[in-house]
């Protein structure tokens, strides 16, 4: 439902908007269609409060390597011009994840050698194409890629990146985003890396190995899927410490927040929306004041209101209220929690 209830009570009304208190760009994600359709107040609320969009889907490999050497990047496109027209910034997610490639490609007939040169060709057409938008002050309008999204995990290593072209993959998937395009942020992105301090430590050995190789990174994504008590704030915050000491850019990247993953809820009560309130602003202040300010990337959401979340579905309950709105657009306390974190 696009329509906009307007019941909420009390009614929330904030004092300053996300994006002219925070001192590093604050994001959210976007769909082609959303953009362009009939739903004003998702735009209005997006051009208020936010100055940074990444594409929920559109961007993915599937969506936009629909066939051998050929690409279809359309709605990234409408996403681009949305943002040149309202000056946002746009983060591209994500070149190669294992959960989105494209039916024809995973069953690929060709060689290794030719799979190769497939993945090749899409990593540096696609990085070459969105790099051709720009400001009106020269810059590109999309300033990052999130080039590799979830490496260390079973599953990247049962995929065919993994497979067909080796574990160097990865370090040839950023070499050819940055030969496609010298200036664009090239970010690792994953999950749990606020809470699995051995998987983070992956990380940072990576980007060490990296470096030591001349192998081209910009920056660490942290997806920031957590729950309102999960991880405690003492293991987020040296988790934090260890990405942010590589002297990477750190991008909180997809942060939403569970409070019902035991499902005892059937509406948010007060009581949970503060603890979620006061959990949002801990987050800000976490990324305000322990990132020092060249390496703030920013902090991106992942959805507007509660009932866009992809959270519903991939946790199998429709009672979690994840987000910063209601489903009515209305201003959640979580809202005015991270408000004021960012403001100390
Ligand atoms: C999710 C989208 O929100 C869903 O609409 C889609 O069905 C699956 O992908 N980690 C990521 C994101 O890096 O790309 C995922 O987005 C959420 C988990």
């Amino acid at each position: 439902m696009d329509s906009k209830p307007s019941v909420q009570n009390p009614v929330i009304t904030p004092s300053a908007t996300l994006k002219e208190s925070a001192s590093f760009p604050i994001g959210n994600i976007v769909s082609a269609n959303r953009l362009s359709g009939s739903d004003n107040y998702f735009r209005t609320l997006l051009n208020k409060e936010f100055n940074s969009i990444t594409a929920e889907n559109d961007m993915k490999m599937a969506a936009m390597f629909v066939g051998p050497n050929t690409y279809d990047f359309s709605k990234g496109d409408a996403i681009v011009a949305y943002a040149k027209a309202n000056g946002f910034r746009v983060h591209g997610h994500a070149l190669i994840w294992h959960a989105s490639i494209p039916n024809w490609l995973k069953n690929y007939s060709g060689t290794d050698v030719e799979f190769e040169a497939q993945v090749e060709g899409y990593v540096k057409a696609t990085v070459a194409h969105f790099a051709e938008a720009k400001t009106t002050t020269g810059e590109s309008v999309v300033a990052s890629w999130d080039v590799v999204n979830e490496h260390f995990t079973n599953d990247a290593e049962a995929a065919v990146f993994y497979n067909r072209i080796g574990p160097d993959y990865l370090s040839k998937c950023f070499t050819w985003a940055r030969e496609a395009d010298p200036d664009v942020k090239l970010f690792y992105n994953d999950y749990s890396l606020g809470s699995n301090t051995e998987k983070a430590t992956k990380v940072t050995n990576m980007v060490t190995d990296f470096k030591n190789n001349a192998i081209p990174i910009d920056g660490i994504g942290m997806q920031m899927h957590v729950d309102y008590q999960y991880p405690d704030l003492t293991t987020l915050t040296s988790n934090v410490t260890l990405l942010k000491n590589t002297g990477l850019l750190i991008h909180f990247s997809e942060l939403d927040m569970t409070v019902n993953k035991d499902k005892s809820l059937n509406s948010l009560t007060s009581q949970r929306s503060n603890a979620q309130k006061e959990r949002y602003k801990n987050i800000a202040s976490l990324y305000t004041n322990t990132i020092p300010e060249e390496q703030q990337f920013g902090i991106t959401f992942w959805g507007m209101r509660d009932n866009d979340s992809w959270l519903l579905n991939f946790t199998n309950n429709p009672n979690e209220w994840p987000l910063l709105f209601d489903s009515g657009y209305n201003y959640k306390q979580a809202f005015i929690g991270f408000l004021e974190g960012l403001n100390n």
